[in-house]
């Protein structure tokens, strides 16, 4: 490959899909061109004919998807002249903002919820030099002070409130239509602020105007005055699928829910940011929410790394848990093609990974042949 040909990260690649000009110094660390992976033994277990993929979010440049909206989100702040950004997370936000924050060279102020973000993140934060605010509180409590404070402080909101977030995670969704050729019949993800379901909507909508068509009736995020606007609806768009950890299910319930709770921290939200726009996919998509219980998310993730090879965090293996059970009821119907995001790396918590292994074929020998070979014999 040429030189210029390098990847340099979504920004330069969607240059015209994003609100960037020429002058704009871009904070890149490479994020995007992630891999789609055909899942081949899961379709056999589930006896369906369907075509399943994994949009495997996690090989980003801080593991998770949020890179995508970092580098739009800090690049604008950087632009408008801000020397500091700040946002509220459950682990994987803080993450990429501080990242991208050392990569400007400006400050990150991360807002966690104590000893319930995953210790890969907290990690992460602490080395790329984030000034880390642990809170005696939840996300959702953590998401209303960085909004108050910003207000009064000379900082701005990386969180998905951000729009130019949802600008650059728009672009998995143009990612996956390129790779396939078209956009899958249904497209999965986890749900926790909703700032993701809203941005792939965003993404495919935008992909299939591109080529003619309308972006929708009445579009939820410009009012039907953007460029897209205009014409026909023909362009093939997926049925959006949201899922959530059953102990923090605002769009099952119908509201807010006080208290979140489950293991897969990451989406350990009650009270999403994106609440409107969600719902609006969900209409416009004609597609719906559902939940699954911390042992089903836990189970998708092992089916998946034991049956695929692939490693995603708990709060990502909701995507593929919703699926295959919608796959094995029918409402997703066979002869689908089927992408589901996976958010998040599984290294992001290890903790969580080796609790649910007790029953893996780990053990402890002496250091002789003898012992290694018993070993190997005992597990053929
Ligand atoms: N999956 C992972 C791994 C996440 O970190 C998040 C959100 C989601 C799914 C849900 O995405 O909020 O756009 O619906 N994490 C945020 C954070 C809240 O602070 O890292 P969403």
């Amino acid at each position: 490959m040429a030189f210029r040909d390098r990847y340099t990260g979504l920004i330069n690649r969607y240059r015209d899909h994003l609100p960037v000009s020429d002058d704009t110094r871009i904070i890149s660390l490479g994020e995007g061109n992630t891999p789609l992976i055909r899942l081949k033994n899961i379709p056999k277990l589930l006896g369906k004919d369907v075509d399943i993929y994994v949009k495997y979010e996690g090989l980003n440049p801080t593991g998770s998807f949020k890179d995508r909206g970092m580098t739009m989100a800090v690049t604008k702040a950087v632009e408008e002249g801000s020397n500091a950004i700040i946002c509220a997370s459950t682990g994987n936000t803080s993450a990429a903002a501080a990242a991208y924050a050392a990569r400007a060279g400006i400050t990150a102020f991360v807002l966690i919820p104590e000893g319930k973000i995953a210790m890969g993140k907290l990690a992460q934060a602490m080395m790329y030099g984030a000034v880390t605010i642990q809170i005696r509180g939840n996300f959702d409590e953590g998401m209303e002070l960085v909004k108050q404070v910003a207000l009064q402080a000379p900082v701005t909101i990386v969180n998905s409130v951000n729009p130019y977030r949802l600008q650059g995670q728009k672009t998995a969704a143009f990612e996956i239509v390129e790779e396939l050729g078209r956009a899958p019949d249904y497209h999965c993800l986890p749900v926790g602020n909703a700032g993701n379901i809203t941005a792939h909507w965003i993404g495919y909508c935008e992909y299939s105007a591109q080529k003619g068509t309308r972006v929708t009736e009445s579009c939820a995020f410009c009012d039907g005055n953007c460029r897209y606007a205009g014409g026909p609806i023909v362009g093939n768009r997926p049925v959006m699928i949201g899922y959530q950890a059953a102990g923090s299910a605002p769009f099952v319930r119908g509201e807010a829910v006080k208290n979140p709770e489950t293991v897969a921290t990451a989406i350990r939200i009650g009270n999403p940011q994106s609440w409107d726009r969600a719902w609006k996919v969900k209409e416009e998509s004609g597609g719906w929410f559902d939940e699954l219980s911390d042992e089903e998310i836990l189970a998708a993730q092992k089916l998946l790394a034991q049956r695929e090879g692939i490693f995603c965090e708990p709060a990502s293996a909701a995507s593929i848990g919703g699926a295959m059970r919608d796959i094995k009821t029918g409402r997703i119907p066979e002869g689908s093609t089927i992408v589901c995001t996976l958010t998040g790396n599984g290294l992001k918590d290890p903790d969580t990974a080796i609790k649910q292994c007790g029953d893996s074929r780990m053990m402890t020998i002496d250091a002789n042949i003898s012992s290694v070979k018993d070993a190997i014999l005992g597990n053929m």
